[in-house]
């Protein structure tokens, strides 16, 4: 399954509640989860898979040294429901933000806490900081049609590849 890239209208559009989680909803999660399982990310928004509805799918399991852990959730209709003040920025990229690979600094809170239905429909509430919190606003971003790149410092972006061939001492550009 390829993950939508930008320039694509639904990246831009605000998703659709889950009104009923029936077997449509629960495939769109084994689908995102499955992806999500096939690619360098920490988390899925359903528009990145082209379902323009509120489901994020979290779950990342360590893999070098400096790597996070992030524990793998659902969310239907997640909404923030508190943000602390504190703020920090970090860079981010996005899988959807690959052709060409662009990063940059967000400035994020610190602290969030988000409330959402699980798969079953129940009702949850977690507590998030740093990376987790920054995961959560980032994918919840995604389902109201933003991308990290509406939130970017814009002075901060820059394109991966340029990055590699300055590293090599290669600075020419083609
Ligand atoms: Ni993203």
């Amino acid at each position: 399954m390829k993950i939508t890239q930008n320039p694509n209208p639904i990246l831009n559009k605000k998703t659709a509640k889950v009104e009923k989680i029936d077997s449509e909803v629960l495939g769109v999660i084994n689908k995102m989860k499955n992806t999500l399982s096939e690619v360098p990310g920490v988390a899925l928004a359903a528009p990145q898979i082209g379902i323009s509805k509120q489901i994020v799918v979290t779950g990342y399991k360590p893999k070098k040294e400096d790597d996070i852990e992030v524990p793998e959730m659902v969310l239907i209709n997640p909404e923030i429901i508190e943000k602390s003040s504190m703020v920090e920025e970090l860079e981010e990229g996005c899988l959807s933000v690959q052709k060409p690979e662009i990063r940059g600094q967000v400035k994020r809170a610190k602290k969030i806490k988000v409330r959402a239905l699980n798969k079953k429909g129940d009702k949850i509430e977690i507590k998030a900081s740093n990376f987790l919190a920054r995961v959560l606003q980032h994918e919840i971003d995604h389902l109201n049609g933003k991308l990290f790149l509406d939130r970017a410092d814009p002075t901060t972006l820059y394109k991966l590849e340029d990055r590699n061939n300055i590293k090599k001492g290669n600075t020419n550009t083609e």
